[in-house]
């Protein structure tokens, strides 16, 4: 194994570029003085084209499920009625946040391959006026799966329920659009798609959804989301913020800007296509249908898949991700997001071919390159 390069290909954290990484060698600065109140509006702004919102971004340091519960506390008192869909291990989380927080939790399962279904979800709220919350995931990590925000958004009517949407794996790397698909809160991370290290969480609220921070009778102090719109005023945050990560943000910012956003887009589509054209071209099955894919990190069906994935990274330093949840030991995870280029995909697939090879598994080479080509 080539421990001095290791290759993560995994869905988070993602690799990162060494101009954003040069960033977090910067001299730390007085985070209540001029050149962070100069810097932290401006930087976090430049966010809101990726959630496709005009509202303000805020910035928790914290990882990507501090932003999911700084969601949760500012919004769920106990008692609240929620709706969790759940069709994966971070579907289940918003779940487990809830029920910490009291909330009256229903839950709506589809299966752990699939979409979730906005027409089950118009059903259930039809019969549940009082619903005042749904949580979602945007791009299942665990699964692989893109879920359909606009259409769960538009499912919705005109019930009241507000939407909240973990796109923790999904930002930077597929349209949002959070203003345009009526989302209400979106949360996502440092380390996935904005080729960051781990260390802060971002959130935005729509108009609807401030109001009901703002009335909430929800516990809340460190994820306090007044205390963070107050402080923002002043380019502040409440309490010590990850000042590096904002030096990053600036920079990975800076090259998506230069890539232009619809080229990231593009690139994330472009690495699905390869890695599932190259997997299914060495014989392997993915766990999702076309339809559901997502940009940002493909599944694949393998028995045995740890001790593979073992080998692979001892081998070869190509690291990819376990199965979660009831795909435990079963499902290996590619993960194409953020910092990575469709050469990336190809030398992930070379390495696939070459250990299937060994086993018996794998076809001609050739066949691999041109599917994913
Ligand atoms: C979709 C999704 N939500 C939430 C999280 C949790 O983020 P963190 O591990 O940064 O707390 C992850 C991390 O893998 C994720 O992929």
């Amino acid at each position: 194994m080539y421990r001095f390069k290791p290759e993560l290909r995994i869905p988070g954290p993602v690799p990162v570029p060494s101009a954003v990484s040069l960033q977090m060698a910067r001299p730390v600065v007085n985070h209540r003085g001029a050149v962070f109140h100069e810097k932290f509006p401006d930087v976090l702004s430049r966010l809101q084209p990726l959630f496709g919102t005009k509202n303000p971004i805020y910035m928790i340091t914290g990882s990507g499920t501090a932003g999911m519960e700084t969601a949760v506390s500012n919004l769920v008192s106990p008692g609240t009625p929620v709706l969790c869909l759940v069709g994966g291990f971070f579907g289940k989380r918003w779940m487990e946040l809830c029920t910490a927080y009291k909330a009256e939790v229903h839950v709506l399962e589809f299966p752990w391959d699939r979409g979730v279904d906005p027409d089950q979800v118009a059903d259930f709220l039809a019969s549940h006026p009082e619903i005042e919350l749904i949580f979602m995931v945007h791009n299942e990590s665990s699964t692989a799966v893109l879920n359909d925000v606009e259409g769960v958004s538009r499912a919705r009517g005109d019930h009241q329920a507000l939407l909240v949407v973990d796109a923790v794996s999904a930002l930077g790397g597929t349209p949002c659009e959070m203003d345009a698909r009526g989302l209400d809160v979106v949360v996502s991370a440092s380390q996935k798609c904005l080729m960051m290290p781990p260390g802060a969480a971002f959130i935005a609220l729509s108009e609807r959804a401030r109001a009901y921070v703002e009335k909430s009778e929800a516990s809340r102090y460190y994820f306090d989301l007044r205390k963070y719109e107050q402080f923002l005023a002043k380019g502040e945050t409440p309490f010590t913020p990850n000042i590096h990560i904002v030096f990053a943000l600036e920079e990975a910012l800076r090259m998506m800007e230069e890539e232009g956003l619809e080229n990231v887009y593009a690139r994330h589509l472009l690495m699905r296509d390869m890695t599932r054209a190259g997997a299914r071209a060495l014989g392997l099955e993915l766990l999702v249908r076309d339809e559901d894919a997502s940009p940002t990190l493909t599944a694949i069906k393998f028995p045995e898949a740890d001790s593979f994935r073992q080998r692979v990274r001892e081998k070869y330093g190509v690291e990819f991700a376990g199965g979660q949840g009831i795909h435990a030991g079963r499902v290996f995870r590619v993960g194409h997001m953020g910092y990575a280029t469709p050469l990336d995909v190809l030398t992930a697939l070379a390495v696939l071919e070459i250990e299937l090879k060994k086993y018996g598994q794998a076809t001609e080479a050739a066949e691999r390159v041109m599917a994913a080509r």
